[in-house]
């Protein structure tokens, strides 16, 4: 029978924390979870969740895939907690996971998630920085494979700001060996730290493209991929972003030139319109709502991962 490698790492902070053959593990225990072929019990065990910043799927999700395992959430809104009030990240840290088995943690920095990690005795969720999204790439990439059954020959164009959800992209595509194609304008290419790791860990570093062309970015691509061009945080950057951005939407003129049988991914939540049309989001080669459901199976599988 199928079952979790539990994570060599006792964080998921980063896409990196998992080997490559722990993330195919993750996806298809995912996979057996979304099929109902596993039955995985982690009775009583308490996921705490910390949101600094607004959430409808990451934390939806975590809290059904936590009673589905059999255990249940506590909900920590930051602002009827002390974290609001500024009590220091070492002392809500040793505290909750005292509590709580495993913290999923929604915040600014990573640094802070970082802090986090280092004083919590359980295992820490990145359920999204500013840096990365690594649960978010985790459905992505279970996505793909639904689609495309491997990875093989599969080409990754992400359209848009060079944020947290592209970070996490590119570092699973290093992992998998996927070419990853980044289209943005100029100044918003993703992190060099990021893709200084992910060229280490490609053994073609051609496989990762970063460019300002968004028509070129999309030839002969299998999956288009954007999210928001201001995320959570930028607010005060929206009307600049709007206009650096102009020529970056994700329409049909722009999918009539990636691959004929190319699959349309949003990690959520979208302003239609804006990097991406109404009439992309609702045509066939989108599977937007499957990779919101996959958060759910993915995170499952996660937290099984994690708990094993
Ligand atoms: N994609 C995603 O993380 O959505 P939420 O902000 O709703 O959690
Ligand atoms: N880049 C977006 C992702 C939202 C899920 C943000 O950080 O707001």
């Amino acid at each position: 029978m199928l079952n979790p490698i539990k994570l060599s790492k006792k964080h998921f902070l980063s896409s990196l924390d998992t080997s490559r053959e722990e993330l195919i593990n993750i996806l298809e225990i995912a996979k057996n979870f979304k099929n109902k072929d596993l039955n995985i019990e982690h009775k009583d065990k308490v996921l705490g969740l910390i949101f600094d910043k607004s959430s409808t799927r990451t934390r939806v999700s975590f809290q059904v895939a936590m009673s589905r395992l059999g255990g249940s959430t506590v909900d920590l809104n930051p602002t009827t907690s002390q974290i609001g009030r500024g009590e220091p990240i070492k002392d809500t840290a040793r505290v909750l996971s005292r509590y709580c088995d495993v913290l999923a943690i929604r915040t600014f920095k990573q640094s802070d998630l970082e802090e986090y990690a280092k004083w919590s005795s359980k295992p820490v969720i990145n359920a999204l920085t500013d840096l990365e999204h690594p649960c978010q790439a985790l459905a992505d990439y279970m996505t793909i494979k639904e689609e495309f059954n491997d990875f093989k020959n599969v080409v990754l164009t992400f359209i848009g700001d060079g944020n947290n959800v592209a970070n996490s992209l590119i570092l699973y595509g290093a992992l998998l060996g996927i070419e990853v194609r980044i289209a943005c304008p100029k100044g918003y290419e993703p992190n060099n730290l990021i893709i200084n790791k992910a060229k280490k860990l490609y053994k073609n570093k051609n496989l990762l493209k970063i460019s300002n062309d968004p028509f070129a970015s999309v030839q002969g691509a299998n999956v288009l991929y954007t999210d928001v061009w201001s995320s959570m945080g930028e607010e005060n950057q929206k009307e600049e972003k709007d206009k650096d951005f102009l020529g970056y939407t994700i329409n049909q003129n722009l999918v009539r030139n990636a691959d004929k049988n190319a699959i349309i991914l949003h990690c959520l939540p979208a302003y239609r319109a804006k990097e991406i049309t109404d009439d992309v989001i609702e045509s066939k080669k989108s599977r937007i709502f499957e990779q919101a459901e996959n958060r759910m199976h993915t995170q499952q599988a996660l937290l099984s991962s994690l708990l094993a």
